[in-house]
């Protein structure tokens, strides 16, 4: 990547820095606005909406894991081929206003860092942190306008990765909990009423970051990365113990659940491997058998391990009449995660996910550029931006009709220049790199999930 931002020295650290706070890792400091911003290259005119995208930063500076720092999410407004403005707010959490870091008092309620995701559906622009309640956030500003639970309705927490069903409009989620009930289904309408919640029975308090919709199912992976109540204890100690609160413990069991899209019943569940998947690519039906790509790793949490190992794309079958899972590799190419999809085709069959690369390290997350894959065939379609910069998640903008058309939205940083800009290519022709650039005033660490405000 080059552009004309003036160099700035690249932060260095001491070794013993991890490294979820080295590198762009660590947090910046500063709520910044700039308005307008410089565009390399040409911005295609009918992106005309805004990208949020939220992160862990914490505000101590400090933080125990990458998973426990301060939300904070970046903006950047796009209109009609100019890039308007950019932002970054800290999601003002109960947590935040207390300077308070994960652990200190019981998670849950308005309690939570609401650091992972930023959804928008109903008109109206949430953040979550998986645990506890979201918060709403005003779209125009991203400043925060409080925790919300839905009219009282929302009694579990709120996944980071709810789906919006593409034919009816519906949210569907869940949230997970410590104690019982461990996990709980719920519905939001188009209009942002919550229709609907009901207790999904599971065993235990296992960590469920990310599910799956078909056209007739909500599909849940039940993986044996298990709450650890002494560990929790011992963290809430001394939360620079590098305690985590979760556990691998295979006996736990794999299974995969396919319970009715409207929650009027029961899971069938589907034995499975152990593993653990963060998230799905996509999901839909093919006759009586529910297929699921995933990108899946061999273990993680075992004792002293940050980082999960074995990340390869998997796609798991279920097979009514074995009851159990058939678990097939889906490419021998570069390696993904972060998936994302046309959103037009959540839940039904597809040909393309896009996921950033995530280059070989055991010591760190190390993030590249733009994987797009046929699923089908398994051929990738790649943009790598040089091995000193590095992606993150890329969202998919629709433009036009038909499956991949449409725009890839992510922002990239160049270690470099120690910089960051939100980089735009056309989906359809990734491997041609980008099609504008959008110079940023200051770096975005490493984050999450974004959304797209359309309009
Ligand atoms: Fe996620």
């Amino acid at each position: 990547m080059s552009h004309a931002i003036p160099a700035r020295a690249t932060t260095h650290s001491p070794p013993a820095t991890p490294w979820w706070l080295d590198g762009n890792f660590a947090p910046v400091t500063a709520e910044v606005e700039r308005a307008p911003l410089e565009v390399d290259g040409a911005l295609p005119p009918e992106l005309v909406g805004t990208y949020v995208r939220n992160g862990s930063n914490p505000v101590s500076g400090v933080s125990p894991h990458w998973f426990f720092g301060d939300g904070m999410v970046h903006g950047v407004r796009l209109e009609h081929g100019k890039a308007a403005w950019y932002r970054n707010r800290y999601v003002h959490t109960t947590m935040y206003e207390a300077r308070a870091a994960f652990g200190q008092g019981p998670p849950g309620g308005a309690s939570n860092q609401s650091n992972v995701s930023a959804i928008w559906h109903g008109g109206r622009l949430l953040t979550s942190g998986e645990v506890g309640l979201p918060y709403r956030l005003d779209p125009a500003t991203l400043d925060t306008l409080g925790p919300f639970d839905f009219a009282g309705r929302l009694t579990s927490a709120f996944t980071a990765h709810p789906k919006i069903d593409p034919t009816t409009g519906r949210l569907h989620g869940f949230g997970y909990g410590f104690v019982p009930p461990f996990l709980t289904y719920w519905i939001v309408e188009p209009d942002g009423t919550l229709s609907h919640s009901s207790v999904v029975d599971i065993p235990a308090s296992t960590m469920i970051h990310d599910f799956a919709i078909t056209e007739h199912h909500a599909v849940f992976w039940d993986l044996p990365v298990r709450f650890d109540l002494a560990a929790a204890v011992a963290y809430v100690k001394d939360p620079t113990s590098g305690i985590f609160p979760y556990r691998w413990d295979p006996a736990t069991g794999a299974r995969l659940g396919v319970m009715p899209l409207d929650g009027s019943g029961p899971p069938r569940w589907f034995d499975l491997d152990p593993c653990y998947v963060f998230h799905g690519l996509n999901a839909y039906e093919d006759g009586d058998q529910v297929v699921v790509d995933v990108c899946h790793l061999d273990s993680i949490f075992r004792p002293g391990q940050t980082l999960g190992n074995g990340l390869a794309t998997h796609r798991w079958r279920t097979d009514p009449a074995s009851g159990r899972v058939a678990d097939t590799v889906l490419t021998d190419g570069r390696i993904g995660e972060l998936p994302t999809r046309d959103p037009r085709l959540v839940g039904r069959p597809y040909r393309f996910a896009y996921l950033v690369e995530n280059r070989p390290s055991q010591t760190t997350v190390d993030l590249g550029g733009v994987i797009k894959l046929d699923v089908g065939t398994g051929d990738q379609q790649v943009w790598d931006p040089g091995p000193g910069a590095h992606g993150g998640e890329w969202l998919f903008v629709p433009t036009s009709d038909g499956e991949d058309h449409g725009y890839l939205l992510g922002f990239v940083y160049d270690t470099a220049d120690d910089a960051s800009e939100l980089v735009v290519l056309d989906a359809t022709a990734v491997a041609n790199g980008p099609v504008a650039r959008i110079r940023l005033p200051q770096r975005v660490p490493y984050g999450f999930h974004g959304t797209w405000i359309p309009g």
